[in-house]
């Protein structure tokens, strides 16, 4: 498997991705995660990244390559891999076409889950995140056992900076600007699936399934 999961912020790629990752072997590789930790661990590269998390903006394609580039590398060939973030601009989606090309791969389907702004602020606003594992809550739709504490392994549950209201807006106008034109470059090459992001995680996820496996069906009767 080889997929992109495109949306705005708070669409449920993260979610998604994981329950596709867990279900099929294949490597999460999540742009914002990965900048994440580098800024935790204070590398040069996420002390460069950090001001443009914080206030919303894109991290310059020059950083996120090389990240992306990184991991896609340690992925299992033939379990493949499931873009979280990445590509967010038509200049990544190339760089993107080129990482693959030069691996004699390419993309199997671009999944965009699509879900209306208040939804996403709502979503935004009640997400938590396990500071020690990364496992991911929703103070009304997923919460914890108890509240402030992860189920996993009880480390403490935190707000992300770039959650703050003025940020999403930021976060959003991006999206618009920058990530939307990629519906119409993967529709072009068609590869591109829209499923609907509103309903229950497990109902949007029968949906991916559902669009990966219409691709099966497509290959199948393109010979
Ligand atoms: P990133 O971490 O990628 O953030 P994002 O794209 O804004 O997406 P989110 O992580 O906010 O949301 P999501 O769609 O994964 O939703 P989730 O599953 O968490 O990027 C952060 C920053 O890093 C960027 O602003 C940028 O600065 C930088 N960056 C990252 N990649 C970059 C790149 N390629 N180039 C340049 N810069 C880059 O769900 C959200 C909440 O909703 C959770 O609480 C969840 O529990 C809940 N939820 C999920 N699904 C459902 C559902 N079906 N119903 C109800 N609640 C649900």
């Amino acid at each position: 498997m080889r997929l992109v999961l495109l949306g705005p912020p708070g669409a449920g790629k993260g979610t998604q991705a994981r329950m596709l990752a867990e279900r099929f072997g294949a490597t999460h590789v999540a742009s914002g995660d990965l900048l994440r930790t580098a800024v935790k661990q204070k590398t040069p590269l996420g002390l460069e990244a950090r001001g443009y998390m914080d206030r919303g903006a894109l991290v310059p394609d020059e950083l996120v390559l090389k990240l992306v580039q990184e991991h896609l590398d340690k992925s299992d060939g033939d379990k493949g891999f499931i873009l979280d973030g990445f590509p967010r601009s038509v200049s990544q989606a190339e760089a993107l076409g080129r990482m693959l090309k030069s691996r004699g791969v390419s993309l199997d389907r671009v999944v965009a889950i699509i879900v209306p702004d208040d939804e996403i602020v709502k979503r935004i606003s009640g997400r938590r995140t396990c500071k020690n594992c990364g496992a991911m809550y929703h103070i009304i739709y997923d919460p914890p056992r108890n509240a402030g504490i992860c189920n996993s392994c009880n480390g403490e549950l935190y707000q992300r900076e770039d959650d703050a209201e003025d940020t999403v807006r930021m976060r959003l106008e991006v999206y618009n600007a920058e990530t939307k034109p990629l519906l119409e470059y993967y529709g072009r090459a068609s590869l591109l699936a829209k499923v609907n992001g509103v309903g229950r995680p497990e109902e949007i996820q029968a949906q991916i399934l559902a669009a990966i496996g219409s691709t099966k069906v497509q290959d199948a009767r393109n010979g």
